[in-house]
């Protein structure tokens, strides 16, 4: 037999690791399919519990079951008091994505079915991470503010929810709407890497709760999720209109990226980032302050024109570039906006590790297991003689 040599592939770009049946990234021609459906026909007819459905379940849900999906969601808002505790006594300075991938295991402890290795006891404890995800990011923003978590209620569906939830305050139709919008757009994007993450830890069959908290973890970094908070802190220090030119050429000059800007797959459009443009300028307008979006408008037209200067290129804005303006407007304290990235992507995680552990079409390795070139040093010719702690 032929002897297939390694391939040396950093960041495995362009490397085909699994087939998948939940969605489709075609960044050539700036189109996002969820299990066959475009994002933009889903955000804007479908809510986000449908989509959740869709994922986890492969078609689109009728009536009597999306009451049924809702009515097991709403069953699972509420965290187990002891989680809350825990909360309670976690610094009141400590990063919200590091709360949340803190609550993920936290919540397997009180889950009866983590060691129930089937599909049924998997699909159920993606419900419950679906649902108790929103709950958790809302009730450490009042724990942290001294304040005690608002209960969910049962009368709002899950992105309504999850705003009130954080003020107190039932959102108007608008505001629910569009924080239900945003949660379809960022559902799910195949095998980015929190995905890669929670896929990679669900091929070892450990449970879901800790392919789970990889991703969060994965999330959590600026170049991936951890990029619209820095879109939003980047508005603040720009401040103004007038201000952007100098900041774009700075930001270049220095060898520094534009946030928002730029991604791993499109060559074009991302095909979420002006569904988000356009929510995000319709509650700046009612609001009558548009400095933001303002602001963010013109950082894409000058990102975009500096960059062709520099590099010859084009470049694009991605999701997270207008979701900073989106979620500002929608009260959303800047440092939760990644953790409302996770509130969304729960769903495609979860799907993701049901087809990793359950319906990958192809026969395929039971462990995710890439290989390294080792380029350290031998001590001469072969591999070193060990030497006592006193000769060294
Ligand atoms: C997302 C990202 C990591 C993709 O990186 P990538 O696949 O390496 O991107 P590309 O290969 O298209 O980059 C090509 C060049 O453009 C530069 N570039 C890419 N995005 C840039 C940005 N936002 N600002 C400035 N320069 C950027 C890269 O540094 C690279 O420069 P080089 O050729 O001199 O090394 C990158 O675009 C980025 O860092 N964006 C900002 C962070 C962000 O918004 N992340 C969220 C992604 S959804």
């Amino acid at each position: 037999m032929e002897e297939c040599k390694p391939v040396l592939n950093t960041g495995l770009r362009g490397v085909v690791i699994a087939d998948t049946r939940i969605c489709e990234v075609d960044g050539a021609n700036g189109r996002l399919i969820y299990r066959g459906y475009l994002v933009q026909d889903l955000a804007e007819n479908a809510s986000f519990e449908e989509v959740a459905f869709l994922l986890l379940y492969e078609k689109l849900p009728d009536n009597a079951e999306l009451e049924e999906f809702k009515r097991r969601l709403l069953a699972e808002r509420q965290l187990p008091p002891a989680v809350i505790e825990v909360l309670k006594n976690c610094p009141k300075d400590a990063l919200p994505m590091d709360i949340l991938q803190a609550a993920v295991p936290l919540l397997a402890h009180h889950d009866p079915d983590k060691k129930d290795q089937s599909m049924e006891a998997v699909l159920r404890m993606s419900i419950r991470l679906i649902a108790k995800f929103a709950t958790i990011i809302a009730a450490w923003d009042r724990i942290r503010n001294g304040k005690e978590p608002v209960a969910p209620s049962a009368d709002l569906d899950h992105a309504a929810n999850f705003l009130y939830m954080l003020s107190g305050k039932i959102p108007d139709k608008d505001m629910g709407r569009f924080m239900d919008k945003a949660l379809v757009l960022h559902a799910e994007h195949s095998f980015n890497a929190s995905t890669f993450a929670a896929r990679e830890v669900a091929s070892t069959r450990a449970h879901i709760y800790a392919s789970v908290a990889a991703a969060v973890g994965s999330l959590s970094g600026d170049l991936h999720g951890g990029a619209n908070t820095r879109v939003m802190e980047m508005l603040f220090k720009i401040g103004s209109v007038d201000k952007v030119k100098d900041y774009v050429k700075q930001e270049f000059d220095a060898g520094r990226v534009i946030f928002g800007l730029g991604h791993a797959v499109y060559d074009t459009d991302d095909p979420r980032a002006h569904i988000v443009a356009s929510m995000s300028k319709v509650l700046e307008e009612r609001s009558g302050k548009t400095k933001w979006y303002e602001i963010s408008a013109n950082l894409e037209k000058t990102g975009k024109e500096e960059f062709k200067k520099l590099k010859g290129k084009d470049i694009y804005v991605n999701v997270d570039f207008y979701s900073g303006s989106l979620y500002n407007s929608l009260g959303i304290p800047v440092d939760l906006f990644t953790p409302v990235f996770a509130i969304s992507r729960i769903a495609g995680w979860c799907a993701h590790v049901v087809e990793e552990q359950f319906a990958g079409a192809a026969p395929k390795p039971t462990l995710y297991r890439p290989e390294s070139e080792y380029i350290g040093d031998y001590c001469g010719p072969d591999v070193c003689e060990f030497t006592p702690i006193d000769e060294r």
